[in-house]
């Protein structure tokens, strides 16, 4: 009981340290989905980066990124940045008829990537069981059917 009694002091011993070192909310911004109000050094790529997004978008000109760097220095922050960017830019201007995707296909995980393209579009494909070639008559099926659309896949 002493050994316990023993732990539980110096447990609260230590959490009281932290909650006194840590900023309110810490978690928040360790978040993964957390993104920065002002992030440093990072305006010329976010630029560049809505540049292409508005590009593709309005010209329908397919252009690549490549968004290389070392581990947490920053390409998905500048990516989803960027994002939404774009997606004021172009409400701004007044497209409406527009949709900027964004999921993550690691390793195997690309049909769930897929599945999610396609759950963002509204199109009611399976979760699994089907090749990658499936999912994409699924989506040239939705984007044949619809006047004047055009995807891009980075
Ligand atoms: N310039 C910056 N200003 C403020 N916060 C930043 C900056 N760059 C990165 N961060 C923050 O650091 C964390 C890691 O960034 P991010 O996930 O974008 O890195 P990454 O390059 O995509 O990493 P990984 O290679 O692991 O995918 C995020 O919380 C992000 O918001
Ligand atoms: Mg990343």
């Amino acid at each position: 009981m002493e050994f316990l009694d023993e732990l539980k002091k110096e447990l609260d011993q230590e959490l009281e340290h932290r909650r006194s070192i840590f900023k309110p909310n810490w978690e928040k911004y360790l978040d993964f989905d957390y993104i920065p109000k002002n992030p440093l050094h990072r305006k010329e790529e976010i630029k560049d980066i809505s540049i292409k997004l508005i590009d593709s978008i309005t010209q329908r000109i397919t252009r690549n990124i490549l968004i290389y760097g070392n581990p947490g220095t920053g390409k998905t922050m500048c990516f989803k940045i960027a994002m939404t960017v774009a997606e004021d830019y172009l409400r701004e201007k007044g497209l409406e008829n527009f949709k900027i995707i964004y999921v993550r296909a690691t390793g195997s995980r690309v049909s769930q990537a897929m599945y999610d393209i396609c759950k963002n579009l509204g199109i009611n494909a399976p979760k699994r069981g089907i090749s990658f070639k499936e999912y994409i008559s699924y989506l040239e099926e939705f984007i044949n059917g619809q006047d004047n659309l055009h995807s891009h896949m980075y």
